[in-house]
């Protein structure tokens, strides 16, 4: 295999330092992300999960350590306007709840990305069209989110994420709102978006059958990588249970 790293994330540590207070959220966390993979940070509430997607994603900085996009180092994406501009072309992202806005139907909901980036009315309606049926949502464009099951929600949700073709998806517990078998529906999306788009991803998850569906899997504890697991596509839960087994017994 000959794959082209999309992005690398290099001895990022973050500290939280407030009245009273100092957490270390992030410890010299390094890692990379090749083009079309998808890896799941999976680790317990508290280990840094959603803190690290929020500086790749330039919504919060970090104490030190730099991101590295396509070979590029990011050094001013964590000021204004910067932020917007590298978040509005590289970042899609997909949350726990779906933030989705109730007045609009789905085809626009799904559109407004598009109509940010200022795209003719022609273009939206064609990229919109094909998204709706990649998603299997076409009998809903033009329903309103209310009228929706979570389900379907957050496929428009991935939708809205994917529809100006970001180089890099970012995924945070994106089925901690549903139940066992629609998150299944939605995992397997995102892995036919993989597929179809060659979407690059990375899921954060505190859920082992959650991160089976991962191409590999980083444990994350404590603020620090301490294991990973290459599962390329095998769906095989017991040796992500043996090592997130592993991880909290030698913490314990
Ligand atoms: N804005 C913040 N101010 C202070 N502490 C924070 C802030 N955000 C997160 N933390 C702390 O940093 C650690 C990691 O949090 P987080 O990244 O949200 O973990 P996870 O997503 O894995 O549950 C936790 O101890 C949390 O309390
Ligand atoms: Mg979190």
């Amino acid at each position: 295999m000959n794959q082209k790293s999309l992005l690398s994330v290099r001895n990022i540590h973050k500290t939280y330092d407030g009245d009273g207070f100092k957490v270390d959220a992030l410890k010299d966390v390094s890692f990379a992300l090749e083009e079309g993979e998808l890896v799941a940070v999976m680790g317990t509430s508290g280990s840094g999960k959603s803190t690290l997607l929020n500086i790749i994603s330039s919504l919060d900085k970090p104490t030190s350590g730099t991101i590295e996009l396509k070979g590029k180092v990011m050094d001013n994406i964590f000021v204004e306007p910067h932020a917007t501009h590298y978040r509005r072309e590289n970042i899609g992202f997909v949350f726990q709840s779906f933030h989705l806005l109730n007045d609009l139907s789905v085809e626009e909901n799904i559109a407004i990305p598009l109509i940010l980036q200022g795209d003719s009315e022609a273009d939206i309606q064609q990229k919109v069209q094909n998204m709706l049926q990649l998603l299997g949502l076409a009998n809903w464009r033009k329903k309103r989110p209310t009228q929706l099951s979570g389900g379907q929600q957050q496929r428009v949700a991935i939708g809205r994420a994917l529809i100006t073709k970001p180089p890099l998806l970012l995924a945070d517990e994106p089925t901690g709102n549903l139940d066992y078998n629609t998150s299944k529906e939605i995992l397997e999306a995102l892995v036919e978006m993989r597929s179809s788009l060659k979407q690059s991803m990375i899921m954060v998850t505190h859920d082992p059958n959650v991160a089976v569906y991962a191409d590999r899997v980083l444990f994350f504890h404590d603020g620090q990588i301490v294991d990973q697991y290459v599962s390329r596509g095998k769906r095989d839960i017991d040796p992500i249970l043996s090592i997130f087994k592993n991880m909290m017994e030698r913490s314990a």
